[in-house]
C-alpha cells in the first residue's frame, strides 16, 4: 500500500462516486450553479473550514497546485525563487515552468529548508522561497517567515507530502502567501490523482484560479466579468469524480494522523538510541505528518551497511528527491546543478535513512518498515529488524 490515505478507500468515498453518476454531473460545470452540485467546490470549501485557511482552488494534480500557487503569486521569467535541494522534482520544475529560476538551498538536520541558507542565497532578484514539508515534516516557518517579510518576498509551502500537518497550531500550506497539497497515492490522504492550491488573499487566489481555468474569474461570477485580472490560463481544473474521493480522504485526515503519529512514537520508542545515530530533528514533532521516521548515522558506510540490511537505500540514492539524481538539472543548459553543490545536503542525505510509517515509496527511500493499518506486533518486528541491522553495521 502506497500512503496512509490510500488504506483507508472505503464505503464513505463509494457513496460519494456513486452521487456523482446518479446525476451524471462529472465537472464542476456541469450544473449553472456552480454551488449546487459540484464535490469540487465542496471541497474547496471544505479545506478553508477544517484548515482556517484563505481561498483554496482543486486542481487535478500537486503539481498543477504549485503552478496554480506560482501563478497566482505572479511568479515570472527574471525571477529567483529559492527551492531546497532535496524536494520532489515538481518544485523545481515548477518554477522553471514559469521561465524563473530555481535556486537550490541547502536542508538542515530536520531534512527541510536551512532558513540561514536561504538567506545567504538572497539576491536582487528573489521573489519567492519555497519551503517543502519534505516526508511529511513541518519547516521552521517562524524562521522563514521573519525571512520573507524582512526582504518583502513571497513564501510558498509545498505541502504536497504533509496535507493535515502543522507548525505550531497551524496547518501547513496556510501559513505563508501560497500553499499546495497533492492527494497522488503517496500522500496523507488521496484521490488517485490532485491537488490544492490555498491562498492568503483573494487577488493572488483569483489569478491562481484563472491560470487553471482557461483565464477565467473565480467560478466564472457574472459570465466571466468577476473580480480578478484578465489573464490566460490553463484547463487543470480538477474533476468531479475525484473531489468525490478527496471530500471523503479530507474527513479521515486527522484521524489517519493520530495513527501515523502512535506508530511513529511507538517505533521509536522501540528502537531506542544506539551510539552513532540520531533520529532525524523536528521543527514541531506535534505537527508531523509522521509518514517516516527518518534516523541518521554517523558515517555513510553504516547508513549504506543499515539500509541494504533492509534491502532500502539511503536517502541519497532517491532518484527523485535528491538534485543530485534529477536528469532535469543537469541536462538543461540555464539550470545546472551537479551533485557536490550542496554539500551539506549530500553529506545528511548519505547518512540517512527512512523507515515507512505510513508512506511505502521505493523512490522515496522509505521501500522498509510498517504501513498504517500494522498491529503491535508488526511494528514490534520492524523495529527489532532496523535494530540487528543497525548493531551488525556497527561491527567492524
Ligand atoms: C514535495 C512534492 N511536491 C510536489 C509533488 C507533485 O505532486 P503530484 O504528483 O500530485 O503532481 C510531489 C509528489 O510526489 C511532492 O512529493
Amino acid at each position: 500500500m502506497p500512503g496512509p490515505g490510500f488504506e483507508f478507500l472505503g464505503d464513505e468515498e463509494r457513496h460519494n462516486i456513486e452521487q456523482v453518476l446518479k446525476n451524471w454531473s462529472l465537472t464542476r460545470y456541469l450544473s449553472d450553479d456552480p454551488e449546487k452540485h459540484s464535490f469540487v467546490r465542496r471541497l474547496e470549501r471544505d479545506m478553508e473550514s477544517l484548515f482556517r485557511s484563505g481561498p483554496c482552488v482543486a486542481v487535478n494534480s500537486g503539481t498543477s497546485a504549485l503552478a496554480a500557487a506560482l501563478a497566482g503569486l505572479g511568479i515570472g521569467a527574471g525571477d529567483e525563487v529559492i527551492v531546497p535541494g532535496y524536494t520532489y522534482v515538481a518544485s523545481i520544475g515548477s518554477i522553471g515552468h514559469f521561465g524563473a529560476t530555481p535556486v537550490l538551498a541547502e536542508v538542515d538536520e530536520t531534512l527541510t529548508l536551512d532558513p540561514d541558507d536561504v538567506e545567504r542565497r538572497i539576491t536582487p532578484k528573489t521573489r519567492a522561497i519555497m519551503a517543502v514539508h519534505m516526508l511529511g515534516a513541518p519547516c521552521d516557518m517562524r524562521k522563514l517567515r521573519d525571512i520573507a517579510e524582512r526582504h518583502g518576498i513571497w513564501l510558498i509551502e509545498d505541502a504536497a507530502q504533509a496535507c493535515g500537518g502543522s507548525f505550531q497550531g497551524a496547518r501547513l500550506g496556510t501559513i505563508g502567501d501560497a500553499g499546495a497539497y497533492s492527494f497522488n497515492p503517496f500522500k496523507v490522504i488521496t484521490s488517485g490523482e490532485g491537488g490544492v492550491a490555498v491562498f492568503h488573499d483573494y487577488t493572488s487566489y483569483a489569478r491562481g484560479f484563472a491560470y487553471q481555468d482557461q483565464g477565467w474569474p473565480p467560478l466564472r461570477d457574472n459570465n466571466g466579468v468577476g473580480k480578478g485580472e484578465a489573464s490566460f490560463g490553463l484547463n487543470l481544473r480538477m474533476p468531479e469524480l475525484s473531489a468525490a474521493v478527496a471530500c471523503a480522504q479530507l474527513e479521515r485526515v486527522d484521524h489517519v494522523l493520530t495513527l501515523t503519529r502512535r506508530i511513529r512514537d511507538r517505533l521509536s520508542e522501540l528502537i531506542g538510541s544506539h551510539e552513532g545515530m540520531r533520529q532525524r530533528k523536528l521543527n514541531d514533532a506535534d505537527g508531523d505528518c509522521a509518514n517516516v521516521l527518518v534516523y541518521t548515522f554517523d558515517s555513510e558506510d553504516r547508513a549504506r551497511r543499515v539500509a541494504e540490511a533492509l534491502q532500502t537505500k539511503p536517502l541519497i540514492d532517491s532518484g527523485r528527491h535528491y538534485y543530485g539524481n534529477m536528469p532535469q538539472l543537469s541536462g538543461n543548459s540555464s539550470i545546472r546543478y551537479a551533485r557536490g553543490d550542496l554539500p551539506r545536503t549530500d553529506d545528511l542525505l548519505s547518512r540517512s535513512v527512512a523507515i515507512s510509517v505510513g508512506v511505502s515509496d521505493a523512490h522515496l527511500g522509505s521501500g522498509f518498515g510498517v504501513a498504517v493499518r500494522s498491529t503491535d506486533e508488526d511494528i514490534a518486528r520492524a523495529a527489532e529488524k532496523f535494530n540487528a541491522a543497525v548493531t551488525s553495521a556497527a561491527l567492524p
